[in-house]
């Protein structure tokens, strides 16, 4: 399958999206890693499942490959972490020229990224995202962070992979609660840019719930494609980029509101989507079905957990502070229909306060 492009000049980067990636990883990575030494970075549930191909891959193509696994889940995206990652390359003795490959989900990417920007100002660095999640969004465009003081992502920087390899068939292990957090990015990729995908989604959301394959790797592409063509245009989200936004405002706020605990990322945005098309109708700027379509998808495709309710005061202050706010202004990324959205500055405060009370409701 053809790769698809991040173009940055220099630093432009290829993303693969296919089945069996991972046991080709060593003939993949090779062309593009001029590094001798490989530090894998995994946690222990992932690498027990696809940690060993990707090992004997990399030595088959001559790589020195020392695999070292952290603790899983975001509760270890942190500084802690961070430190044991470069303590361990300090170890090895890594060097400019070293690579560091991730293997994992959206955590593992961020912390790999950020500790490989750091070391010596800078190694080379891999993404083997292996949840939907991170095929489809965090593998891809360079953001990379940790968290921290409690707050998310607020250390990080921008650094781009040499190469991206989403291996879908790592998709079979993977949670049908992960799966459809991913499935949350996917129908936003459909409502900024591209209704087919969106009507796709709306014709076959049973054999996607359903893990078929094929399916899956089609979904994963058509989404990578979208986010590198953002990316290409915009890497530091001085414009476009900030579409990828659509239903994060309030998603992140919700996340946060509930400590990260009670709601996943694709759940939270969910909400924030629902939210966004809400606010859009209100604004005038699309109709009631464009909201009903996608809150049904939405629906169908479980992703509406049930919520305690919630202080409305509360969520709002925490969506001024998101850091795409600027001076307490909130951004609000809202749709005109499915296939195309907008940035809003000014959406009034008693619009956002009487929509948040028709969500809570
Ligand atoms: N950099 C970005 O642009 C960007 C974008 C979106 C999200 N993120 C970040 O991504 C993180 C969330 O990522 P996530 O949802 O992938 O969470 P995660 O990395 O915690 O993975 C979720 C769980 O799935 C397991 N898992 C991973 N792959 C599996 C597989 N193939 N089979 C079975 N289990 C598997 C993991 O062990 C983990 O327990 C957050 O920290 C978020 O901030 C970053
Ligand atoms: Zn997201």
């Amino acid at each position: 399958m053809k790769p698809i492009k991040v173009d940055l000049g220099s630093r432009s980067y290829s993303v693969l999206v296919d089945r069996g990636l991972l046991k080709k990883a060593g003939t993949l990575i090779s062309p593009v890693c001029t590094s001798k030494k490989v530090l894998l970075l995994s946690t222990k549930p992932i690498y027990r499942l696809y940690g060993k191909n990707v090992v004997s891959s990399l030595q088959a193509k001559g790589f020195e490959t020392h695999p070292f696994l952290v603790a899983d889940g975001e509760a270890h995206k942190n500084e802690a972490t961070l430190f044991k990652v470069l303590s361990e390359m300090t170890r090895l003795s890594f060097q400019r020229d070293s690579c560091l490959v991730a293997l994992g989900g959206g955590v593992i990417g961020d912390l790999g990224g950020f500790a490989a920007s750091i070391y010596m100002r800078g190694i080379q660095f891999v993404q083997c995202p292996t949840t939907f999640l991170a095929q489809v969004d965090a593998g891809i465009g360079g953001k990379t962070a940790i968290d921290f003081k409690g707050i998310k992502n607020l250390v990080g920087s921008f650094y781009q992979p040499k190469i991206v390899l989403a291996d879908t068939s790592a998709l079979r292990t993977l949670s049908d609660r992960q799966l459809r957090t991913g499935l949350a990015e996917v129908i936003k990729y459909g409502v900024i840019e591209d209704s087919e995908l969106f009507d796709l989604l709306e014709q076959k959301l049973d054999k996607v719930l359903q893990k078929d394959p094929e399916l899956l790797t089609h979904l994963a592409r058509r989404s990578c494609e979208i986010k590198a063509r953002i990316v290409s245009a915009d890497e530091k989200e001085s414009g476009q980029r900030a579409w990828l936004n659509f239903g994060h405002t309030l998603g992140h706020a919700l996340e946060a509101y509930f400590k990260y605990d009670v709601l996943t990322h694709g759940e939270a945005i969910s909400y924030g989507m629902w939210f966004a098309a809400l606010l859009s109708e209100r604004s005038g700027l699309c109709d009631r079905t464009v909201v009903d379509r996608i809150k049904d998808l939405l629906d169908r495709a479980g992703l509406f957990k049930p919520i305690p309710r919630f202080d409305e005061r509360k969520v709002y202050e925490k969506m001024t502070l998101d850091k795409k706010a600027k001076g307490g202004q909130i951004q609000f990324v809202l749709t005109r229909k499915i296939g195309l959205v907008t940035i809003q500055k000014s959406v009034p405060q008693s619009v956002i306060f009487s929509t948040l009370r028709q969500l809570r409701a």
